[in-house]
């Protein structure tokens, strides 16, 4: 099984490019399926996550073709199954986005239930009520979800009772083929959702109100394709900034959207560094000096995201003074601390938050990734340790961070990719 072996202690410096956004390429290519025609994208990340993605399409027949700067070509005028069986969904969650598209379009869809993970017990019932209030019968039979609308959908006055990003997302897609107009109060207002939206419109579709809390969409009579780039990735934007605050170093990232991370950029600031934006790139700059401890409070966008609470984490971690992380959207996302500790952070645990306290340094020591975003903060508390730390079950770094080995080495970390 690959690991990453780090040697830490020094500062990052130099320039990277960002990646296309996986939260935001996940719902996009599972929105093919509502596209008569011939959807292109562009900007998808190279990563685990999307390369499942694009298999289940490919179990449902759609014909996909991907050339080597990741352009794809995405026809789902072929499709043959309904179906989105376990083995896939179990190895991601983000394949419950199928639900709505195939429903809407083909009247059937069958998806296996997502179970909790690492992270939380993640329900998906605002997702299934949405698509019963636009008149589909869900029936929840040997593990599998079975949706079906065989006259179509309906549009429909939808209130989630929660902020859900998946649940916006799938219910947005569902409303653009059914008849009439669907209103979504309470949506998410994540720049994923802006981006799905536009992808929508692209395609020949009308979504209205995408980056607000209320979506108003008008169904179509069919999605007929186009051409779409997939915005930047602002989380891994935030875990690079994050890596440098914490190694006191100094970063230029390229090929990305600062106007995506406000929430984060701020507390990064606070916390002491230099940060200077432009239109598609962003630097930090620590000037060389120990952050100062900040605390924070993890809530649906704009507010600061969950997926950047881990990251400044080690960032506390290793902060003068105290700082207390609260976290408010997954019940059990601070479990890195736990691994932190190992690397002689002093972090406790109270219900929803932790207090951090920062000290001087962190020892290398061998650890072990939970989930995506625990491991990235693993590996920014390695690049700051002293010594050795080697970042074990990295299968989940693999899944959200293109290249990360390659992108820290080229900002000048002592980083490798090792089996055993
Ligand atoms: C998306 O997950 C992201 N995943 C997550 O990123 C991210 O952490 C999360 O949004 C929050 O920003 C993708 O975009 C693929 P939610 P999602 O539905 O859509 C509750 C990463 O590391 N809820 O917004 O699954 C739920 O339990 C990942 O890249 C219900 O109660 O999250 C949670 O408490 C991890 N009922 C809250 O809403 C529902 O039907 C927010 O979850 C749906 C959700």
């Amino acid at each position: 099984m690959d690991k990453l072996l780090i040697s830490g202690g020094k500062p990052l410096a130099g320039e990277i490019r960002i990646s296309g956004a996986k939260n935001s390429a996940l719902p996009i290519l599972a929105g093919t399926l509502l596209v008569d025609g011939k959807a292109i994208l562009s900007n998808l990340p190279h990563l685990h996550d999307i390369t499942t993605m694009i298999e289940l399409l490919g179990c449902l027949g759609v014909h996909v073709v991907v050339d080597e700067n990741m352009l794809v070509e995405v026809d789902s005028r072929p499709v043959t199954g309904f179906t989105a069986p376990y083995d896939l969904v179990k190895t991601m969650r983000a394949s419950i986005l199928v639900l709505g598209p195939l429903v809407a379009r083909f009247g059937e869809a069958n998806v296996s239930f997502p179970g909790g993970c690492q992270i939380g017990s993640r329900p998906v019932d605002l997702h299934l009520r949405g698509l019963e209030m636009m008149g589909a019968t869900i029936e929840i039979d040997g593990g599998y979800i079975r949706a079906r609308a065989p006259k179509g959908l309906r549009g429909s006055h939808i209130f989630l009772d929660t902020v859900t990003v998946g649940g916006t997302e799938n219910l947005m897609m569902a409303a653009s083929l059914a008849r009439g107009k669907t209103v979504i109060e309470n949506a998410a207002r994540e720049p994923e959702i802006v981006d799905l939206a536009k992808f929508i419109n692209a395609m020949g579709g009308d979504v209205r109100g995408a980056g607000t809390d209320t979506l108003t969409i008008n169904g179509v009579e069919k999605l007929s394709g186009g051409s779409y780039r997939i915005m930047p990735d602002r989380i891994e934007t935030g875990t690079y900034l994050a890596a440098a605050a914490a190694t006191r170093g100094r970063v230029k990232l390229k090929d990305t959207d600062p106007r995506l991370l406000e929430a984060v950029i701020l507390k990064l600031e606070e916390a002491g560094a230099e940060v200077t934006q432009g239109d598609d790139w962003i630097t930090l700059d620590t000037k060389g000096k120990r952050p100062r401890a900040v605390s924070l409070k993890t809530a649906p966008y704009p507010a600061f995201p969950t997926d950047m609470q881990s990251q400044l984490m080690t960032v506390i971690a290793v902060s003068e003074g105290v700082g207390r992380v609260i976290e408010t959207i997954f019940e059990n996302r601070l479990i890195q601390a736990h691994e932190l500790n190992r690397m002689g952070a002093a972090i406790s645990l109270e219900g929803n938050t932790a207090i951090v306290t920062g000290v001087e340094k962190l020892k290398g020591a061998p650890v072990m990734a939970s989930d995506l975003r625990a491991s990235a903060s693993l590996v920014i508390a390695g690049l700051v340790a002293e010594g050795e730390t080697l970042v074990d079950r990295i299968y989940h770094i693999d899944r959200g961070y293109e290249c990360i080995e390659e992108k820290l080495q080229q900002l000048g970390a002592d980083i490798r990719r090792v089996t055993s």
